[in-house]
């Protein structure tokens, strides 16, 4: 079966096709500090067989998260943390990205000043948030300067792979949706323009991060809304910063408050378009839950890897229990195999 197929992509050798796609467990101290709940959260995918896990989005600076409870890599003292749960994984062959996060206007951290609030635009995203402050050349620089120190720290935790989080309306999708980046300097306005902030990030992450590691970047691919983000502007801008990244991972939504339809893979159309047209690696995620499923996605070559988000909350052991399932050896950790070895 392909989803057991390894795959390689710069620094990383993956065992499998299986991704654990960001996901908050909003169980950090406000302090953003790794604890056992964590540890035994991430370790236990590990154990179970998932290829690639991408940690939770963690906020490059405490007014950049997007709640209390999120994990944090603003500062030295959070390193320690994330180490440990780096080792956890890696000790069942897990290879483990973290996905780097600035809430933007998304933030409902308790912030000691709201000034604090940025975003590209001063836009709210619903009647009932608060409305942030445009960013200025500086809060730009401020910003580029905390993911490249978030970078730096996540290298020393070491992560195979950083994850820059420009999908769901966060600080980086504020700039590149036409609904939430209403500004007249060169940061607004085309694509190019819109881009010119993400471009700008990634350049100074790939000085930052080392060159031999891998790159993602998290897109909603549509906004579903008119003159929104869409799936042909997706590609472009895939196309503008593929020499900076090594991954794509094509989520959806976000930008606004509009119901969207989920239905079992509702995403990989998306993933699919921008596989077809770019040359770099793509996850799929969204919705999927099924091994068949995943086989289709990657034998009919819509995405090289496959993220289950919901599907990995509910069942840790999914690759494992999978291969169990198609008859395919699996190193179960020595205390389990008897219970695998039994048919009862
Ligand atoms: C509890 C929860 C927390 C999430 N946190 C994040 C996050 O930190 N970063 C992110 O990019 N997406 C986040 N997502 C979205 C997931 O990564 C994934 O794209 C989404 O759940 C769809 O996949 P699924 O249908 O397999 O669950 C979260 C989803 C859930 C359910």
């Amino acid at each position: 079966m392909k989803l057991f197929e390894p795959f390689h992509v710069k620094n990383l050798d993956l065992k499998n096709r299986i991704v654990m796609p960001p996901m908050c467990i909003y169980s950090a101290d406000s302090n953003g500090l790794v604890n056992d709940r964590h540890l035994v959260h991430y370790a236990s995918r590990a154990v179970g067989g998932t290829g690639l896990i991408i940690v939770e989005a963690t906020g490059v600076m405490p007014e950049g998260r997007i709640t209390d409870r999120c994990l944090g890599i603003w500062e030295d003292a959070q390193i320690a943390g994330l180490r440990r749960l780096v080792d956890s994984c890696h000790q069942s062959g897990a290879l483990v990205a973290l996905q780097l996060n600035h809430a933007g206007r998304k933030c409902t951290a308790r912030i000691d000043d709201r000034d604090d609030l940025i975003s590209a635009s001063p836009i709210a995203y619903d009647s009932d948030s608060p409305t942030p402050r445009e960013m200025t050349g500086e809060d730009m620089q401020m910003v580029k300067a905390a993911f490249c120190e978030g970078a730096r720290r996540a290298h020393e935790a070491g992560f195979d792979a950083i994850e820059v989080h420009g999908a769901h309306g966060f600080l980086v999708s504020s700039f590149l949706s036409p609904l939430t980046n209403h500004r007249t300097d060169e940061y607004g306005g085309s694509l190019k323009n819109r881009s010119r902030f993400l471009l700008e990030l990634l350049t100074d992450l790939r000085r930052a991060w080392p060159e031999e590691k891998a790159i993602s970047l998290r897109l909603s691919a549509t906004d579903y809304l008119p003159g929104g983000i869409s799936i042909e502007e997706t590609i472009r801008l895939v196309k503008m910063v593929d020499s900076l990244i090594d991954l794509v991972h094509i989520s959806s939504g976000g930008i606004a408050p509009v119901p969207v339809k989920v239905f079992p893979g509702y995403q990989v159309p998306l993933a699919q378009a921008v596989k077809k047209s770019c040359e770099l690696p793509v996850i799929a995620v969204g919705a999927i839950r099924r091994s068949e499923m995943v086989e289709e996605i990657l034998a009919n070559g819509r995405a090289d890897l496959v993220a289950l988000g919901s599907e990995l909350l509910r069942n840790p052991y999914w690759v494992g229990l999978e291969a169990r399932k198609a008859r395919i050896p699996y190193p179960w950790p020595v205390m389990y195999e008897g219970a695998f070895k039994r048919n009862l």
